[in-house]
């Protein structure tokens, strides 16, 4: 094991996080440490052989939890709250790598983040991205497209009443499962890099809205009918049925995004980068149908 590299995950009691260091363990690509906000959360990562190691971006001491690490997974934060907080923790995370001496970094970015993007997260990935260019270490981008998982906070309500509210229009998306975004992850971290590199980590399929609600509709055996409406009358819509009103143009703005086509990419770097076949939404439906047919 003299010559394996020492491969670190931040964010490992996230869902993508714990998924990819799980991974590296099972493929035994390396020593794998994996690092988290509170170690006592994945205690059972050790017990497969991971090192733990508590990391926090906000941590003024961060460069102490990468020191010894060759190839850092640097999993993007949740931290939409205040805007520019989770700018600032992916740059602070980049200059502690740079501190400790690590030689790669894998970050796990959104589709077409550049200036202009209407979602209000994007300029977090877009800054990300240039700190790591300007960084002097080398990185792989993985632009992950929208998670088919995202689909669990609003199915089960379309499902619910029949209607699906949409401005994304005729635009299309190739949700990705969130297995294989880990798995993608996992290899990208495993591999040992030949210069920088960005990938869109995406589904093979490109579909419309009214093409993923058939889907749903025939998985489910429940009817679905879109109504398109407009950005402002889906965020009223959304606010009236009780979404905060900072999180309803949020969510609205997923929606302009499609319609304008930004996330109408399918890539093959799922299948190139971990020789497998992605996961498609009609499988994803039919293993779910059971969980979006009810109302969390
Ligand atoms: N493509 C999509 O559709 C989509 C959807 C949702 C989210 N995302 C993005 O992808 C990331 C991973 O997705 P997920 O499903 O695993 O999200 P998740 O389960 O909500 O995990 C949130 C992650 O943020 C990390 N984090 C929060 N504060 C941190 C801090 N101060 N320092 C270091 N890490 C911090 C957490 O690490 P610990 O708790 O282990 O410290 C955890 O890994 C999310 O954080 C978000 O940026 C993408």
């Amino acid at each position: 094991m003299a010559n394996q590299p020492t491969l670190l995950v931040t964010g490992a009691s996230g869902h993508l996080g714990r998924r990819a260091a799980e991974i590296l363990l099972e493929t035994k690509a390396g020593k794998v440490i994996a690092g988290t906000r509170d170690p006592s959360k994945i205690g059972d990562l050790a017990a497969k052989g991971a090192e733990l190691r508590k990391v926090d971006f906000d941590d003024p001491a961060l460069s102490d939890a990468f020191k010894g690490v060759d190839r850092l997974l640097l999993i993007s934060t949740d931290a939409l709250d205040t805007p520019g907080k989770r700018l600032r923790q992916h740059k602070a995370a980049i200059e502690a790598a740079k501190k400790a001496g690590v030689k790669h970094i894998v970050y796990t970015s959104m589709p077409k983040p550049e200036p202009g993007s209407p979602i209000p997260f994007a300029p977090d990935h877009y800054g990300t991205e240039q700190a790591l260019a300007e960084s002097g270490i080398g990185w792989t981008v993985l632009r992950n497209s929208w998670y088919q998982e995202n689909l669990f906070h609003s199915l089960p309500q379309v499902l619910a009443s029949g209607k699906w509210f949409s401005a994304a229009g005729d635009g299309k998306v190739a949700h990705v499962s969130r297995e294989d975004a880990a798995y993608a992850a996992a290899a990208a971290l495993a591999t040992q890099p030949n210069g920088n590199a960005r990938y869109d980590i995406t589904g093979s399929e490109l579909l419309t809205t009214k093409e993923i609600a058939k889907l749903a509709a025939e998985a489910t055996g429940k009817p679905i009918e879109v109504v398109s409406v407009t950005d402002e009358q889906l965020t009223q819509g959304m606010i009236a049925a009780g979404l905060p009103a900072f999180l309803a143009p949020v969510f609205a703005s997923f929606d302009t995004n499609t319609r304008k086509g930004n996330i109408a990419i399918a890539s093959s770097a799922v299948r190139e980068l971990t020789g497998r076949t992605p996961r498609s939404l009609q499988q994803f439906f039919s293993a779910n149908k059971e969980a979006l047919s009810h109302a969390h």
